[in-house]
Parts: structure tokens; sequence; C-alpha cells
């Protein structure tokens, strides 16, 4: 199914390639191969000179895997997806294939802690330049811009603290600059539910779809989307040769199955998060919360501008700082202390000590991350259970 004309929910359920399915299986079969048979030399070099469609060997392309790339690129309305072992892995071939040494890349201030360590400690030892500015005022991008910019790089609402960044003002101002720059977004918080950033300007749009889109926490995947030219380089030099980081078959079907319910998953969460936000509001013991639906929030109206609603991700300061904060992890117990989002248990974690310990304090104030902010990832589960947990961990404070 290839029409946009349908609903999102529609799309998530029916996008990915029948053709995939021979036997007319109502889900595309796990096609658990390494390597695919040829009918004659002839046909194998044909295929490897990308003379004939057809599958090779599983690390440069698998059917189920397919099945799940088409979705993924139908919901993100980008020509083609390419699907990877971890969210890391997508990011990392991309970055891979947009910057050589020589060019320089502009990436927000607040990004998850791997991401952060990638472009601050990874990419920088071949040649490449980083500079990271806070890209919630375009004014800021505009300075950091230079000739030999090849990316841009941010998070959307960002990894922990819910900073919201304008894309179309952001890929604006670098297209403008340069319109070969490559805006790349990292989607993951959002999902193309809620945010779509390949039609409000982005060049990719990347996913842990270890969070979200397969919803479930058992599986460990990404997947980057884009133009289909950029999308066989990021497959045939990311992928095959820079990292490698293939994702398997099973994974896939499981990724699949989960985003099927990812409409309905993701209108859950938000009303979710938007209870568990009101009742930290009026929590005494609260010094302040972070959730991009907030009148307050300072990038609430490009919030509203560009998602649908605001997502399952929100983040509190409790009064008394780091001690008060971890004191309350450690006393609840419907609500799992645990790293990861986006799936049906409400997770709870501590940025500084966990998903951002890659950064010093002082990088950890810099990208305005407080050293006592708790990241709550709203579940499933019926909302006022969530806020009883809650309630009687702060009790314990
Ligand atoms: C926003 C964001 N991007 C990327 C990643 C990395 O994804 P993965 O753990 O699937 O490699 C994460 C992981 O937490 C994340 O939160």
């Amino acid at each position: 199914m290839k029409t946009a004309a349908t609903g999102f929910g529609t799309q998530a359920i029916h996008g990915g390639e029948r053709h995939q399915n021979p036997c007319g299986a109502l889900n595309v079969p796990i096609y658990q191969n390494a390597t695919f048979v040829f009918d004659n030399c002839h046909q194998g070099g044909k295929r490897f000179a990308g003379e004939e469609k057809g599958y090779i060997y599983s690390r440069l392309g698998n059917p189920s895997v397919a099945a799940l790339e088409e979705r993924v690129a139908l919901l993100e309305q980008t020509e083609a997806a390419v699907a990877f072992s971890s969210g890391m892995g997508a990011i990392t071939a991309v970055i891979w294939s947009i910057a050589a040494a020589g060019a320089h890349i502009v990436a927000d201030i607040t990004l998850y802690g791997c991401t952060f360590a990638f472009l601050e400690h990874g990419i920088t030892r071949y040649g490449v330049e980083v500079t990271f500015v806070d890209l919630s005022d375009p004014a800021n991008l505009q300075r950091a811009l230079r000739e030999n910019t090849a990316l841009v790089y941010m998070e959307t609402p960002a990894n922990p603290n819910l900073k919201v960044i304008d894309i179309p003002a952001i890929a604006a101002t670098a297209h403008k600059y340069n319109p070969k720059i490559m805006i790349v977004c990292d989607n993951t918080f959002a999902t193309p539910y809620l945010q779509r950033p390949a039609p409000l300007g982005c060049d990719v749009v990347v996913h842990s779809a270890t969070k979200y889109l397969n919803g479930h926490g058992d599986v460990i995947a990404g997947l980057a989307c884009g133009k289909a030219e950029f999308m066989q380089t990021v497959r045939f030099f990311g992928l095959k040769d820079m990292t490698g980081a293939v994702l398997g078959p099973f994974e896939a079907f499981l990724i699949l199955r989960g985003i099927k319910t990812l409409e309905v998953r993701m209108e859950r969460h938000c009303d979710n998060a938007e209870k568990i936000v009101e009742y930290l509001l009026r929590q005494p013991k609260v010094e302040r919360v972070y959730y991009p639906g907030l009148a307050e929030h300072p990038n609430h109206a490009a919030a509203q501008k560009q998602m649908r609603r605001f997502g399952g991700m929100l983040a509190f300061e409790v009064k008394g700082g780091r001690a008060a904060g971890e004191k309350l992890l450690d006393n609840l117990s419907l609500c799992v202390l645990a790293v990861s989002l986006g799936d049906a248990e409400t997770l709870v974690e501590h940025p500084a000590s966990m998903t951002h310990s890659t950064y010093t304090p002082e990088e950890l104030e810099a990208s305005c991350v407080p050293a006592g902010l708790v990241r709550l990832s709203a579940g499933l589960e019926n909302p006022e259970d969530i806020i009883a947990d809650l309630e009687q961990g702060f009790a314990k404070i």
C-alpha cells in the first residue's frame, strides 16, 4: 500500500510491501536467512551490479526488514527508509554517510548521551569539527554556519529536558545559507504520529525504534528515513561498510507488529502524560515540570505548530535537588526504575547518572540538564495507578 490518502492508523497497519509475502500470510513472514539463492551466475552478477531487483545477502537487504522500511517511510512521508540494529547504528551510519574529514557539523546542545558522545568524542577524531549551539533560537544556527558545514543535527523534543526546536525555522535558515546542508532530526520522542520532520524541511529523520515504534521494550533497533538516493548511500556505505549495524528479520517482525498499534498507543501515552503533568503541577514537592504542552514551556508555540499532541515524555525537578529526586525514584513500585522509553510500562530514570552520564557536570549544565532532573516515560497503565504510585513515593521524601 503506497497511497498517502489513507489515515495514519490505516497506514501503520497496512503499509509495507505485500509482495514480500508470496503465500498471502496476514503478516509478513520472518525471512530468517543470511543469504539468497541465485538462479545462475549471470543473475548473481546482475544483482550485485544493481541491474536486477532481488535479494543477495541480509546485510544488504532482507524481505522482512524491507517491509518495515517501507512502512516507516510511508509514515514519515519520505521516499525511503533503512533499518538498523540500534538507534545509534542509524544515527552513526547517517553521520558517516554525510561528514568526511574537513567537514563541519552544527549540533544542538541537548542530545541523547551517546549521540552527544559520538559527536563530541567520536567523529571529531576523524577530522570533522562539531559546534554545539542552542538550536531553539535559529539566530544561533545562523552564527554557527560555515562554508564547510555539511550537517545540522537535532532532537525535538530533546532527550531528556523536552526542549523543542522549530524545525521549519532551522531547515529554512540552513538551506538558505547552503541548500546542500543536510538537516537531520531525531524523531524518537515524537514518532511520525505526532510530528513529521521531513515535510517540515528535514532531509533525514532518524529513530531509536527501540522506543515508541516497537513499543514493547523487547527490541533494540533504529531507522533512518529520507530521499531514495541518499538512503542508497546510507545502505551501501553507512550500513554495509561503516557500521554493519544490520537489523535481524525477527526484530523487524516485532517492530512491524508494534507499529500496528502506534496511533492508539500514542494517544494513550499523551493522555497519561497530560494527567501526570497535571498531578505534578499540584504536588507541592515538585520544583518544576518540563512538558512541551504547557503554555509556560519556553518552546510551546513551536511545539503547537509542528506537533499533533505533546507526547508521552515529561521531566521534572523535585524540591531538594538530586538527593530528593533519587529518594523518590528509589521508592516507586509501579513505575519502573529503568532507562529507555516508549514502553507499555511507565519508566523513570535519572539522566545525570544514567542516560546522560557521558556528559561531564559542566556539559550537563551547558545543555540545560539539571543534576536533579527526573525523566518519566508515561506508560499505558491506568493513569490513576501511576499517580497513586508517584504520590506514595513523594510521601517518603
Ligand atoms: C532520542 C534518542 N535517540 C537515540 C537513542 C539511541 O537508540 P538505541 O538505544 O536504540 O541505540 C536513544 C536511546 O535512548 C534516544 O533516546
